[in-house]
């Protein structure tokens, strides 16, 4: 898709690196539980899309997410396309032995940089958590990527603001104990643009080596705005949900993600590359409704894109007449 020369935008080209969650924090919240065959029909048909990720589940309590306990049959029956990454969300040791008896390509480990979050979602201190982690880095070395999801690093929906020096601490730490790649996830949709900027300007240099993505919530419609702000400090790897779905069960106030097709419109019309198809990606959503029983907030896939045209009115040449007849008889008076 091409909107306007890529020479007259600054970011002409710009790879952007899409990863969709909606399999995972989209179908997480929803009050159904979505039937495995389903589940594995669209992991399918994402995985076609272009996108680089594809968070397919979480290996959690089934007692706590009750719409993912079918993770292993998932997990094992999805087809694995090349160039994809196929990931899974973990809470503890228990999850990621789950996860690796399926050949996870990553471990998504789960943590929040509020303490009020952290033991409301995973019932365990920040503390226990770092250092179940930390067991878990080292467990997968070798059998799977292992990336840190730190929730509510832009806020606490129960605590208020989270002090950045936390999370960047936070980040340093799962740096230094080996993890391959770090989210800052913005739960309940507190970030703004310009805190972002605070937040993500020089983590690039700071988390060098390792693969840095944002991940933000649009429950305050500042999801995409969030993204932008993420991309001018050099980041261009983003979680986002298909149709828009999403959020956290245990985090009062949760909706959707950022919407997958509606980032991936603003990408592309300003010229970024994000080799997805949007096309393929729009069918996708369009069979969200049926899925979880009801419409998603996404705003491309209803409106289309924006080259999408439109008949000009039936009785424009009668409008034209009429309106040039006015110079003629002003000219004349
Ligand atoms: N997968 C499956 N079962 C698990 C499990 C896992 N990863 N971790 C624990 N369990 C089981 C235990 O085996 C035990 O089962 P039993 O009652 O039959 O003996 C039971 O759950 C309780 O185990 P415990 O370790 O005490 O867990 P808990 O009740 O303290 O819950 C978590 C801790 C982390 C497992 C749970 O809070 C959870 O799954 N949270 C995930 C939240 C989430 O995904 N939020 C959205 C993403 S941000
Ligand atoms: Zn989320």
């Amino acid at each position: 898709m091409s909107y306007i020369p890529a020479s007259n935008s600054r970011f002409a080209g710009k790879k952007i690196h899409i990863h969709d969650v909606a399999m995972r924090d989209g179908l997480q919240i929803e009050p159904i539980f979505v039937p495995t065959e389903q589940k594995i029909e669209m992991v399918n048909a994402l995985s076609r899309t272009g996108l680089k990720k594809i968070e397919v589940t979480s290996f959690t309590s089934p007692k706590a997410i009750p719409a993912l306990r079918d993770a292993e049959e998932l997990m094992k029956a999805i087809d694995r396309v090349t160039g994809v990454t196929y990931v899974a969300l973990i809470p503890n040791m228990k999850g990621a032995e789950r996860a690796l008896s399926c050949a996870v390509d990553e471990l998504n480990l789960v943590l929040s940089a509020s303490e009020t979050h952290n033991l409301a979602n995973t019932r365990m201190t920040r503390e226990q958590s770092k250092r179940i982690h930390a067991e878990i880095i080292k467990a997968a070395k070798g059998k799977a990527a292992v990336n840190i999801s730190i929730s509510t690093a832009f806020g606490c929906p129960m605590e208020g603001d989270v002090p950045a020096n936390d999370v960047l601490a936070l980040g340093d730490w799962f740096v230094e104990q080996g993890a391959t790649g770090i989210t800052l996830c913005d739960t309940t949709g507190m970030a703004n643009p310009g805190q972002v900027e605070q937040i993500c300007e020089g983590l690039i240099d700071r988390w060098r080596d390792i693969e840095l993505t944002l991940h933000f919530h649009n429950t305050r419609a500042m999801g995409l705005a969030n993204a932008l702000a993420g991309l001018n400090c050099g980041i261009t790897r983003f979680d986002a949900a298909l149709g828009g779905l999403g959020g956290c069960p245990y985090a009062p106030g949760a909706t959707g993600n950022v919407c997958t097709e509606d980032l991936v419109h603003m990408f592309e019309t300003m010229g970024c590359d994000t080799g997805v198809d949007l096309d393929a990606l729009i069918a996708c959503s369009l069979r969200l409704p049926e899925m979880v029983g009801h419409d998603c907030p996404g705003q491309v896939a209803k409106a289309g894109k924006s080259d999408r045209r439109y008949p000009a009115p039936a009785d424009l040449e009668e409008i034209r007449s009429r309106a040039q007849a006015r110079d003629l008889a002003d000219s004349a008076a």
